[in-house]
C-alpha cells in the first residue's frame, strides 16, 4: 500500500495506515469524527466503485424509483442507516422486554392452510400435492392460539406477515408484526403489558419518557361507537380537535327542517324504511371554530368541495355563523326553518364566526369523507404537520366495537374481526335476538391517527362459539371445513386467552417521523407490489409451471 495514488474517489473502499492527531483549532463538532484527523502514511484500494447513479448524501432529490432500484446504495445514506438502527433497537427492546416478562419467543409456520376471512392471502402452489395450494400466513393468529392450548401461556414473536392487499403508504404486502398471546388474562392485562412495552420502547429508542404525558402509565380508552360518531373512523388522530356531530336525530325530529334532501332521509326513518341502529343514511356536521375558520379563503373552500368529491361525496354543504346565529354564505340558509337552524346550532355548539360543514347520505361514505376532511383541514390549518409526529405522540385504545358488521348488500351479519372474538358476557343473549347490539372484547391501539396494533380476547367456550357461528350463518359442517383444527384443539381444555399484534413497520415509521413504510423497511415493495431492485415478481418458465400443473392465461410479455 502506498500513498502515491491520489485518485481515490467517493464510494471506493480503501484501507489506510497513519497517525491519529487532534484537529486543534479545526475541531468540527458537527462531524462524528470532527475531533480528529489521520495523517496517512500508507493507503491501499480494496475496491473501486463505479460512479453511483445518485449522490450518496443525506439530502437528495433523486426519485424514489431510482433509489429503490439501487436500494443497497440508498441504504448507505445516513437517514436510512439511522432508521435501520432504530429498527434494530426496537427489535432488541421488544425481545428483552418480553423475555423479562416471562414470554417465550416461539415460531409459527409461514406456509399454512388457507382459511377464509381476513385479508386476501398469497397462494403458493404445492408441487408434491398437485392442484393444491398453501397460503402464506397473513398472521400467526391460529397458531398462537394453539400455543395457548398447548400450555405456553405467554408467547411473542417478531414475525413476517403476508397480505395481498391494495397498498398504501402505511401498507406493505410483506410486513412485520410484534405478535403476542397470553392465557388467563383480561383485556386490561393485555393493555398494561403493551403499555409497558411502548413506554420502554419510547424510553430506550427515543429517550422520551411517556410518563410526562401519561402519568398513570396508562393510555386513554375510547369506545368504538364514540370514535365513529366524533371522528368517522376507529383510529382518530387526537393531536387536534375538530370533532364531528351526528345531527341525524335533529333532522328526523324536524322532518328535514326545510331541506329537501334531509326531508327524504327523515321520511325514510319515520316511515320505518330505515332503522337508526342499522347502517343507512346519516347527516353529520363539523364545526371549524372562528379562530381558525378565518384562515380559509373562498378559493380554499371551493377546493375542499373538489377534495370531498374525489372520495365519492356529492358535494360539501357549508355555512358561516353570524353574531345572531344566522347562517350566511350557504345555500342551506334559504331553505332551513328557523327552529331547525337553532336546533342545529345548539347541537353543534355553533358560535359567531364558526364555519360549519355538512355531509349526508350513506353512513359509510359520510364517515369516510368527514374523517378524511378532518385530517385534511388539520394539516391545512397547521394543527398537525403534513407528515411526522411534530414532537407529539398521542396514543389511544379504541375499545368495545360491535362483534358483527352489517353487510348492506347481502343484508346479513358478518364477523367484523375474526370469528373467534369473544362477545361481552352481557351481550351473549343478544346473539340470536339482536346481533347488531353485541359488543366484543376487541381493541385497537392508535397512535397519531394510525392503527399501530389490534387484537382481541378469544372465544374459548364451545357453547358461545356455536351461537356466534349460528348468528353468522355458518353451519357446523362449514365451520369444520374452515377452522376444523382450531375447533378440535379448543375441545381439549383450552384456557381463556387473548392477544394483540403491533405493526412493527408502522411503529418504526411513526416513531422516527418517516413519511412512509418504505422509509423504514430495508427492502420494501412499491405501491404496485414490485421490487425494483430484483425485478420481482417475474414470469417463470413454462417448464416450472408444467411441473406445478399450472397454466397461465396471461400472455408473457418481456416486462412480466
Ligand atoms: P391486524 O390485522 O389488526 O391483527 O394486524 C395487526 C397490526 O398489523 C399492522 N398491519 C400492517 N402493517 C403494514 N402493512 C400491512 N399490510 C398491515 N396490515 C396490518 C397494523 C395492525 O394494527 N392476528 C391479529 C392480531 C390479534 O388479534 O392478535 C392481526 O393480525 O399496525
Amino acid at each position: 500500500m502506498c500513498i502515491r495514488d491520489r485518485s481515490v474517489r467517493s464510494e471506493w473502499v480503501i484501507g489506510i495506515r497513519g497517525i491519529v492527531v487532534g484537529r486543534g483549532k479545526n475541531v468540527n463538532p458537527k462531524l462524528p469524527t470532527g475531533e480528529i484527523e489521520i495523517h496517512v502514511v500508507e493507503l491501499g484500494v480494496f475496491n473501486k466503485s463505479e460512479t453511483p447513479p445518485f449522490e450518496i448524501s443525506d439530502k437528495i432529490d433523486t426519485g424514489e424509483e431510482k433509489r429503490l432500484q439501487y436500494r443497497y446504495l440508498d441504504l448507505r445514506r445516513a437517514p436510512l442507516q439511522h432508521t435501520l438502527r432504530v429498527r434494530h433497537r426496537i427489535n432488541q427492546t421488544v425481545r428483552r422486554y418480553f423475555d423479562d416478562q416471562g414470554f417465550l419467543e416461539l415460531e409459527t409456520p409461514f406456509m399454512v392452510k388457507y382459511t377464509p376471512g381476513g385479508a386476501r392471502n398469497f397462494l403458493v402452489p404445492s408441487r408434491l400435492n398437485q392442484g393444491k395450494f398453501y397460503a402464506l400466513a397473513e398472521s400467526p393468529q391460529l397458531f398462537k392460539q394453539l400455543y395457548m392450548v398447548a400450555g405456553f401461556d405467554r408467547y411473542f414473536q417478531i414475525v413476517k406477515c403476508f397480505r395481498d392487499e391494495d397498498l398504501r403508504l402505511d401498507r406493505q404486502p410483506e410486513f412485520t408484526q410484534i405478535d403476542v398471546e397470553m392465557s388467563f388474562v383480561s383485556q386490561d392485562d393485555i393493555f398494561k403489558m403493551m403499555e409497558g412495552l411502548i413506554f420502554t420502547i419510547w424510553k430506550t429508542v427515543l429517550g422520551k419518557d411517556l410518563l410526562e404525558k401519561y402519568p398513570s402509565g396508562r393510555f386513554p380508552q375510547m369506545p368504538f361507537a364514540e370514535s365513529m360518531e366524533k371522528y368517522g373512523n376507529d383510529k382518530p388522530d387526537l393531536r387536534f380537535g375538530l370533532p364531528h356531530t351526528d345531527v341525524t336525530d335533529v333532522v328526523i325530529d324536524h322532518a328535514g327542517g326545510g331541506v329537501p334532501f334531509w326531508k327524504d332521509i327523515a321520511d325514510k326513518f319515520t316511515s320505518g324504511q330505515y332503522r337508526r341502529d342499522l347502517p343507512t343514511e346519516i347527516v353529520k356536521a363539523m364545526r371549524i371554530p372562528a379562530d381558525v375558520a378565518g384562515k380559509l379563503s373562498r378559493a380554499d373552500l371551493d377546493k375542499l368541495e373538489d377534495f370531498v368529491k374525489g372520495m365519492g361525496a356529492k358535494g360539501l354543504a357549508r355555512a358561516k355563523v353570524d353574531g345572531t346565529g344566522a347562517w350566511t354564505q350557504s345555500p342551506l340558509a334559504k331553505m332551513l326553518t328557523e327552529d331547525m337552524r337553532k336546533a342545529l346550532n345548539e347541537k353543534i355548539g355553533a358560535k359567531e364566526g364558526d364555519l360549519l360543514f355538512f355531509q349526508f347520505g350513506r353512513e359509510s361514505v359520510v364517515h369516510t369523507v368527514m374523517a378524511n376532511l378532518r385530517i385534511h383541514l388539520a394539516k391545512k390549518l397547521g394543527m398537525i404537520p403534513d407528515f411526522g409526529h411534530g414532537g407529539e405522540f398521542n396514543f389511544l385504545w379504541v375499545v368495545n366495537p360491535p362483534l358483527f358488521e352489517y353487510d348492506e348488500d347481502k343484508k346479513t351479519w358478518a364477523a367484523a374481526h375474526h370469528a373467534f372474538t369473544r362477545p361481552h358476557d352481557d351481550c351473549v343473549e343478544l346473539l340470536d335476538k339482536d346481533p347488531g347490539k353485541v359488543l366484543c372484547y376487541r381493541y385497537d391501539l392508535v397512535l397519531n391517527g394510525f392503527e399501530i396494533g389490534g387484537g382481541s380476547i378469544r372465544l374459548h367456550d364451545p357453547e358461545v362459539q356455536a351461537k356466534v357461528f349460528s348468528a353468522l350463518g355458518i353451519e357446523s359442517e362449514e365451520a369444520r371445513q374452515k377452522f376444523g383444527f382450531l375447533l378440535d384443539a379448543l375441545k381439549y381444555g383450552a384456557p381463556p386467552h387473548g392477544g394483540i399484534a403491533v405493526g412493527m413497520d408502522r411503529l418504526a415509521m411513526l416513531l422516527s417521523g418517516a413519511e412512509s413504510l418504505r422509509d423504514v423497511i430495508p427492502f420494501p415493495k412499491t405501491q404496485r407490489g414490485t421490487d425494483l431492485m430484483t425485478d420481482a415478481p417475474n414470469a417463470v418458465s413454462a417448464e416450472q409451471l408444467a411441473e406445478l400443473k399450472i397454466r397461465s392465461t396471461v400472455e408473457p410479455t418481456p416486462s412480466t
